[in-house]
This record gives structure tokens, sequence and C-alpha cells, in this order.
């Protein structure tokens, strides 16, 4: 049952948000409605693609697709549904492939996921014609610098208009690289049983590293003991001197701070960047007049933004993670380290390193993280009493910038305020969107 704006009136808070939200099974369909099913969602990058025939298997909300680069080199979102009786397609997680041939009966889909051919194609009759049945296109399909997203909708405002300011952190990701020059190798995957927003608003919380992470500061603080840059290191990961949190508008939102963070256990010194290429050194020039040469290079190769693009999408360093929500209490996220391909062999391992500090399967911080959504979830259920989760830290001390941005302390809960703004509106708004009306596989309810 659909629940009405007056219920997400009372439930959401400027300052406090209610348990129901992270708990609520109903109101979980209604996320997956409302936000993944209708607006603008990330799906992949072209970067896991690189070759003709290379395909990866994706969600769309709960819509099983296939990300495939299809023969003449574009990139097909295509359901993941046999247009006979309904079996998926593609059954691989990833690989190459010339077509994609039905286990159940044969149906066969070429790479743009036309309907190559049937057996026993005479018992269908005159009135069979194939074109009717290629595999369902994703309604919209658009892309910024490779970063490819979806929308299950057929109208609705363009990517451009969703992204917003985040487009700019979306450049600075990239290392102001053209699409083709970044790659995507392998994924690094983890689930764990909580609602999928507690991943995504830790993602954007700059309150919690100094008591959650405390480990990782230990030994920031045991390596400050022999080197002089490490401490230096240190201040910046717990002083607020470079970092705010920042609210974009539209539900994405960043802790905005730079430093050489994650890599500090790994590599000292850390190898010189170079480029490798002409457009390349074009890049890396430009990085250079807007940041100057040191400031460049260590964000090459410790990345350059920390954001959250509204709602499943988080860059952080070098890293693309992608929260996929699965029920109410159980999520899986998945880690896609990049490299630039213009960038040296021994620079882009040097990133790889870093990121494999922190937030690797033995890493510094991304257990710690995991380990805390379960415990929210469970302390969730204590809410008889007071219900209510607290997201008001330095609402009193927010400003807004030039631009239109909100900016508030490192520690303050901006961001989450931002999130939780755009998850209302979205929940709220009076939808004008036609239900879809393209493909039979698309049905929203
Ligand atoms: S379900 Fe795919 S061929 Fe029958
Ligand atoms: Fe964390």
């Amino acid at each position: 049952m659909a629940h009405s704006r007056t219920v997400y009136d009372e439930l959401v808070k400027s300052d406090r948000v209610h348990s129901r939200l992270y708990t609520d099974p109903g109101i979980f369909g209604e996320e997956i409605d409302r936000i993944f099913h209708r607006g603008w969602v990330f799906v992949g990058h072209a970067g896991e693609v690189p070759n003709a025939g290379d395909f990866r298997r994706k969600r769309i909300g709960m819509q099983p697709a296939i990300m495939v680069r299809d023969q003449s080199g574009q990139v097909q979102l295509l359901l993941n549904r046999c247009r006979h009786r309904g079996a998926m397609v593609c059954d691989e997680e990833r690989g190459n492939t010339r077509a994609f041939r039905c286990a159940y009966h044969g149906w066969t889909y070429k790479l743009d996921g036309s309907l190559a051919g049937v057996p026993y194609p005479e018992a269908y009759g005159d009135s069979f014609h194939r074109e009717d049945y290629g595999l369902t296109k994703v309604p919209r399909v658009e892309s910024y610098r490779g970063f490819i997203f979806a929308s299950l909708s057929p109208a609705g405002i363009s990517l451009a208009e969703h992204l917003g300011h985040a487009r700019e952190q979306i450049d600075l990701f990239a290392g102001l690289s053209d699409s083709d020059e970044v790659s995507v190798a392998g994924a690094q995957k983890y689930d764990y049983r909580a609602n999928w927003k507690l991943q995504v608003e830790n993602a954007m919380d700059g309150y919690h590293a100094i008591t959650l992470h405390e480990s990782f500061l230990g030994v920031l603080e045991e390596r400050a003991r022999h080197s002089e840059a490490a401490d230096d290191f240190k201040g910046q990961f717990q002083g607020s001197r470079f970092a705010v949190t920042r609210d974009l508008g539209g539900g994405h939102v960043m802790l905005d701070y730079w430093n050489r963070l994650y890599d500090t256990l790994n590599a000292d010194p850390i190898p010189e960047v170079f480029p490798t290429t002409e457009s390349g050194r074009a890049h890396f020039e430009q990085l250079t007049s807007r940041f100057g040469n040191t400031r460049a290079a260590h964000n090459l190769l410790q990345g350059m933004t920390h954001t959250l693009i509204f709602p499943n999408l988080i860059l952080i360093g070098i890293q693309m993670r992608v929260v996929q929500p699965v029920s109410v209490d159980y999520t899986e996220v998945a880690l896609y380290p990049t490299t630039l391909n213009w960038l040296s062999d021994e620079a882009n391992a040097s990133r790889l390193r870093g990121h494999e500090a922190f937030f690797g399967p033995a890493g510094f911080g991304g257990p710690d993280d995991a380990d805390i959504f379960v415990r929210v979830q469970e302390g969730l259920g204590a809410d008889l009493i007071d219900p209510w989760l607290l997201i008001g830290r330095g609402l009193n001390r927010e400003r807004r910038d030039p631009d239109g941005t909100i900016v508030a302390e490192r520690t303050d809960e901006a961001t989450q305020r931002g999130i939780w703004r755009q998850w209302k509106k979205v929940m709220t708004e009076r939808s004008t969107i036609p239900r879809s009306r393209t493909g039979s596989a698309i049905t929203l309810r």
C-alpha cells in the first residue's frame, strides 16, 4: 500500500529520521518503485566492457539486466529476460560472447538485443516477426564520461539535470580523463544484513572515523613516529582544516577534502606521477595548473573525490562503489577500483595498493564499516519508546556557498540531511511521469 505524503513528513524531519525507514518492508518496496525504478540509477562504467562482446550482469533496482558492448562498439543495457518464457538469457557474471542463447528453448539474441533466431520458427506462422521479440531495452540510458546511468521510466529529467553539481566530482574522479581512459579490471563484493541506506550514509559520514577506524589511526600514529610525512597526513585525517561536509543538491553529497590518506600504509615514498600518453600529458597539465603539481600528483594516486551520486553510486578515492538493495534488511555492495590508462604502471599499482590498505577485505577500514551496519539494524529493533535517529549535528552552523551548495564542518551531518531531503522529495512528489509502455518487461506498480 502506498504511503501518503503525510506519513513521510512524519517520519523524516530536518534533524531526525524514524527507525521504520530502515525496517519497514512496505517502505522498502516504495523506495524501489520510486527511487530505483523511475529515477536515474548508476549501472556501470564503460571501462568494464572495453571490447565488443564484453558483458557484465547488472541490476537496475530489482530488474536483472545485461550491460554489453555490441558489435558497433555501443554499450547496450538489456533486460536479462528471454522474450519467450522469461528465463535469464545471460547466466554468467561477466565474460565475452558473440550472442546470448537462452538455455531453455534456444532463442538466440545478438549483442544489440535483437532476436537472431528461434529453433523451428515455422510453428509460429506468418504473424510472428522476429524484430518484435528482441531483448527489452532499458527505456533511457545516458552516460557521462563513461559512467552509464539508466532510468526505467521513459520520461523524466535528463541525466545532466539529475547530476547537477555532482558532474564536476565525476570529472575529478576520472582525473579529467576521457571515458575510454579509465579501466575497471575487477570487483570486490560484500553483503550485509542491514538496510541499504546505512552504507550510503556511512560513506558520507565525517563523524565516525575517529572512533570506528581507531585502529587505522593507531597505525598512522605508529608510522608518524618514523616519518615526518605520515605525521602530517594523520593531522589532516583528524583535523578539519581541509575538510567540510557538502550537500551538492539532488541527494548528491560529499566529504570535501584532499589529502594523501589511504596509501600511507604502503608506499612511502610514493612513485612519481608521469603521463604516458599525449592526452594524458594534457590532462596532467590541466590538473597541475588547477591544483599545483604536488596536489595533482597525490590526488591522481589517491583519488580526488569522496562523493555520493544519489542513490547508489559512491566515488571514494579510486573506487566506484555500487550499493544494491536486496530487501529491507539485506544489501549487496560492489567495489570497483579503477586505473587510469595514461598513468604509468607503477603509479596505477600504487593506487591499487593504497585502495586495498583501507578498503580491501583485510584492510583497515572497510570491515569496520560493514560490521557497524548490522549493529545499527539490530539496535533499531528497540523502537518502542524512542524510535528516532538523529541527523541534526551542525544544523546550526551550516551555510550556503555562492554556488548554492550547503557546507558544514567535517563532522557535521549536512551530508545525511542532504540525502534525506532528496529521499523525501522523491518519495512524496506527485509523479507526472507516465508508466512505460515500451516493453512488457517493465511493470511499475
Ligand atoms: S524461455 Fe528462452 S527460449 Fe524459451
Ligand atoms: Fe568508515
